[in-house]
Parts: structure tokens; C-alpha cells; sequence
């Protein structure tokens, strides 16, 4: 059925061929890129970037893609200064957007507000990730990211850190599971990825997998670690952040022991769970990473916009 006019707010509701044809096109942009000479495909289209949270790598990446095609971004990189401050609703908010633009990025603290914001729209909706729930698009950059480096067959993720409260991590494992990659979950016992993902992604795919709670236990046995960050900013207790702070960490010792070709991968922002030493090392792929992030998201806009 392809991608025009669709909106993406979940990895769990994605068919197969869809992420085929994003990451296929993915490759196409890449290859555009490095020749240095990208199509305007996308000339006289306008994308709405809309944060209601802070982003780096997901509002730019999103603003590079579109110029690099030809078109061009509005929006606002926090509520400051909008009239979300006067009291607007997002429903308003989103009427508004709409009618001056093509296509929207939101990214919102509340889970569940993508869904509506896609509601509301007569426009394309892709999300930017909301509340704990979901980052869809940084699951197709990671599942793109392990197709570059890794390829797709037979190879052992890890996913690790704070699966509790992490969207980029309830992303990817329904991808993983999708190209039947093999998943494991390591965390703290806080942190653990809620019951019913794992639930879903078993009942969707009838794949195993399986928990631990360090990375020691897997660094021996897994292709891909993939790292995140503590999200701070969703603890309810900030004393309880503070117990599990540090709990964590990627460095050369525990690497002494990686799988051959191990890579270390990571959404971004890193705190502190990835030592600076790791950069200069060959396992170190999150600035890649965070690179194909422009090429995926070309491949979205263009495909969402009917124009490939
Ligand atoms: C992630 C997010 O916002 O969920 N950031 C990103 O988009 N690369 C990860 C994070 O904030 O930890």
C-alpha cells in the first residue's frame, strides 16, 4: 500500500514491507549524499517541526533531510514563545500547524499524543517520540544502522539501560523481532522493559527473550550492544534516579571481553554509560549511528510525501 499520505506513530503497528521500502530508499539517499548531489524532490514541500521537548539529533537530522531535498522546516524547538504557553490544546496547536505545512514532526512528553495529533491532522504525522512510549523513527535509524554494519542475518542485539522509561527501546525490539534478529534485554531490576511490550512483541512475532540484569552476562555473546541512557527526567522520585545513577557502563575493561566484531550502539544523548574512551575504539558506532539518522529520515519524508 506504500507510505504516501500515511503517518508513523508506532514500530508495533508497521508491516514488514513498509520498513523493507524504508530501508531500501534509506540506501538510496545515503548513496545520494555521498555523491554530493541530492534531487530537490522535495522542493516548495514544508515540514512542521513541532518539540514540545528538548532534541538535538531528531529536530536537525529531521530539518537536515527535508533541505537536503529541497524543502523547507518551521516549528519551534520548545513551548516557549507559542501559544501552547496561553493554554492552547494540542489539538489547536495541531489544526494550526497543519494547515501551514505538509508534513509534521512532533515529539511530546505525553505518551499517546502523536496518536492524537495524527487524529487531528489531514497531514502526514511522523513521530518524534512521545513520553515513554515510543521514538519510531530512531527504531528504523537503529534497525538501518545494524543493516550498514552488521547486516540482517543472524546477528544477537542487546538492548540495554533504562527499558522502562527509554521510547527508542520499545521502537526497536519490535523491529528486531520483525527480521527475526535475536533479542536480549539487559537492566537494573527498576528498569526492566514493562511486561506487556514483551508480551506483545513474543505474541506478534513468537520469538524468545530473554532478561538479564548486567551486560557482562551477554557482552561475550551478542553482535550489537545497544546503550541507553537513564532517563532522569521521567523518574517521579529523583532520589530514586539517584540510586541507580552510575549503575551502568560501557568501558574498555568490560569490551576486553566482547564478541568478535561486537559493536556499541546508542541512541543519544550519552551521560555517562559509555566511558569517552571507547570513542577511538572500533566497537565505538554511535556517531555513525546518529549520522544515518539524515538518510532515514530522507527516505520518510520523501515516501510519506509521494515522491519516490
Ligand atoms: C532519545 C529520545 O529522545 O528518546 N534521543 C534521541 O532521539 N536520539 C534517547 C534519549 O533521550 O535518551
Amino acid at each position: 500500500m506504500g507510505l504516501k499520505s500515511r503517518d508513523i506513530i508506532s514500530t508495533a503497528e508497521m508491516p514488514k514491507e513498509d520498513v523493507d521500502l524504508i530501508l531500501e530508499q534509506s540506501d538510496v539517499m545515503l548513496c545520494y549524499l555521498k555523491s554530493g548531489n541530492v534531487p530537490p524532490i522535495l522542493r516548495g514541500k514544508i515540514l512542521a517541526n513541532i518539540f514540545f521537548e528538548p532534541s538535538t539529533r531528531t529536530r536537525l537530522s529531521f530539518s537536515s533531510a527535508m533541505q537536503r531535498l529541497g524543502g523547507s522546516v518551521l516549528g519551534f524547538a520548545s513551548v516557549e514563545g507559542t501559544s501552547v504557553k496561553k493554554g492552547e490544546s494540542l489539538e489547536d496547536t495541531i489544526r494550526m500547524v497543519d494547515a501551514y505545512s505538509d508534513i509534521i514532526v512532533i515529539r511530546h512528553p505525553d505518551a499517546g499524543s502523536s496518536r492524537i495529533a495524527a487524529d487531528v491532522a489531514k497531514n502526514p504525522v511522523i513521530s518524534g517520540g512521545d513520553g515513554t512510549n515510543q521514538h519510531p523513527t530512531q527504531g528504523l535509524m537503529d534497525l538501518f544502522t545494524i543493516q550498514k554494519e552488521k547486516g540482517l542475518d543472524d546477528v544477537t542485539v542487546a538492548i540495554c539501560g533504562d527499558l522502562k522509561h527509554g521510547r527508542t527501546t520499545k521502537s526497536l525490539i519490535y523491529l528486531l523481532a520483525m527480521y527475526g534478529l535475536g533479542i536480549k534485554l539487559v537492566s537494573p531490576a527498576q528498569l526492566r522493559m514493562p511486561g506487556d511490550v514483551i508480551k506483545d512483541v513474543k505474541k506478534k512475532y513468537g520469538c524468545e527473550i530473554k532478561e538479564y540484569s548486567s551486560m557482562q552476562q551477554v557482552v561475550s555473546d551478542v553482535d550489537v550492544l545497544y546503550v541507553t541512557r537513564i532517563q532522569r527526567e521521567r523518574f517521579l522520585n529523583i532520589g530514586e534516579y539517584g540510586k541507580l545513577e552510575g549503575s551502568y557502563r560501557v568501558d574498555k575493561k568490560l569490551l576486553e571481553k566482547a564478541k568478535k566484531g561486537l559493536i556499541v550502539m546508542h541512541p543519544l544523548p550519552r551521560v555517562n554509560e559509555i566511558a569517552t574512551e571507547v570513542d577511538s575504539t572500533p566497537f565505538a558506532k554511535y556517531f555513525d549511528h546518529a549520522a544515518y539518522g539524515v538518510p532515514v529520515r530522507m527516505a520518510l519524508l520523501s515516501l510519506m510525501l509521494g515522491k519516490v
